[in-house]
């Protein structure tokens, strides 16, 4: 079992990851009770209290997602082209078929299988710019037990005429989803503001008049993913000092504001960022995919932005967050600077939680948050159990796992107290 007693980017990343080879989690209803080495946990229980043994595996906090577009599932691996013309080619038809109800509804229900296979208990969501495909994503979420936040796309211009709603249409029906599923069960709503180059200056204005509404709710977009979209960007609203500034001048920067990618900012955007409280998600895989960028998490993480980890789907190649997290360090190492296994396990757990404004609710095992993990096997495939023979410790098994593990080494997951996988 492992967790974290500290920030391992604002402490030694070794001591700030805790690991007990033979521990135990304690959970009574939807939270955690207690968390420690099996022998010190057994004591405190109540006699009788049922006992689940996974023996071999190894439990760590649930896995979060804070940025990926479930619409985008069938267009995983379709690639070749940089983000616009990605865009223009598979991403915008794909979202096209999101009129019809029966395929959100069935794509829904892959997404969320797919969540739990992959031990992933907290996600926040794109849906089309159709209410229909986020009524889809809510209504199944909902006896799931999943974390899900999402919201409709607003976009009203650059786009397929099928693709566009207007300032008012989007702002309405992004109020109807609020009321209707906004706090319902682990269920949260999320402004969901595709990018500033598909909104016009009267939409920009109308989600933040939504946004200023509702205080405390997530407002989601991206942010300097691609150099081509920064030179856009600056045609599109030349008065803006840089895109940073466009978010900011419309009032859209601020706590709760969780940006996509955030590869191409100047030094002065990050401080800019850090100081309103927004975050950035990390997407390793789909700016590998379409040749983004990458994103240097160290630096934004010492300018003091808060970052979660995030797969991007249908950009991002997987919906595992191990392989994920395997990404993100590889960049990292193309970048000089290296990530640590506890930073990488951090930017998907208890980073993650930050950015989505659940610090102190998951994101980490210890008493008082709710109750979400994920129970790994570390020999779930013949290469990882020839590997195991040589494993060195929590930190080379936790590299190896995100290097050569995925859905096949997800045992159990345990979201909001109840098994929701395996
Ligand atoms: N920028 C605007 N829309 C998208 C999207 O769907 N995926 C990615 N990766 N970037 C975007
Ligand atoms: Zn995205």
């Amino acid at each position: 079992m492992a967790w974290f007693r500290g920030d391992p980017f604002r402490m030694p990343p070794s001591a700030a990851l805790c690991y007990e080879a033979d521990g135990m989690v304690a959970i009574r209803g939807d939270r955690i009770v207690d968390v420690g080495a099996t022998a010190d946990v057994t004591a405190g229980l109540p006699s009788a209290t049922p006992v689940v043994r996974h023996p071999r595996a190894l439990i760590l906090p649930g896995f979060i997602d804070c940025h990926v577009h479930y619409p985008q599932l069938e267009i995983v691996g379709a690639a070749g082209y940089p983000l616009l013309e990605w865009l223009e080619r598979y991403t915008f038809p794909a979202e096209a078929a999101f009129a019809d109800p029966v395929h959100a509804d069935r794509i829904a229900a892959v997404f969320l299988d797919q969540l739990r296979r992959n031990g992933t208990t907290t996600a926040a969501v794109y849906g089309t710019v159709h209410p229909q495909s986020v009524e889809s994503l809510f209504a199944a979420a909902l006896a799931t037990g999943l974390r899900i936040f999402a919201g409709k796309a607003l976009m009203d211009r650059n786009a397929p005429a099928a693709l566009l709603d207007t300032a008012q249409r989007g702002y309405d029906e992004s109020k109807a989803l609020i009321a209707r599923w906004h706090g319902r069960g682990r269920l949260a709503h999320a402004i969901t503001l595709r990018f500033v180059a598909t909104s016009s200056p009267a939409q920009l204005e109308a989600t933040a008049a939504l946004w200023r509404e509702h205080p405390g709710m997530l407002l989601q977009s991206h942010l300097a993913e691609n150099l081509a979209e920064l030179a856009w960007v600056r045609e599109l609203f030349p008065a803006a000092a840089d895109y940073t500034d466009v978010f900011a001048s419309f009032g859209l920067l601020g706590p709760g504001t969780v940006l996509g990618h955030g590869i191409h900012l100047s030094p002065g955007e990050r401080q800019r960022i850090a100081a309103s409280g927004a975050a950035i998600a990390h997407c390793p895989t789909s700016n590998l995919m379409l040749g983004s960028g990458l994103f240097d998490a160290l630096a934004t993480r010492s300018a003091g932005v808060v970052v979660g980890l995030a797969t991007d789907v249908g950009a991002g190649t997987t919906l595992s967050m191990l392989a994920t997290m395997g990404a993100a360090m590889q960049v990292a190492r193309l970048r000089g600077t290296g990530l640590h296994p506890a930073q990488a396990l951090w930017l998907a757990t208890a980073g993650a939680a930050e950015a989505l404004g659940l610090a102190g609710v998951t994101g980490n095992l210890a008493p008082g948050l709710e109750a979400d993990l994920v129970v790994l096997d570390p020999a779930s495939s013949p290469l990882l159990a020839a590997r195991m023979a040589t494993i060195d410790g929590i930190e080379d098994l936790l590299t190896t796992l995100m290097t050569l593990g995925d859905d096949r080494s997800v045992i159990a997951t345990y979201a909001g107290g109840h098994q929701v996988f395996g």
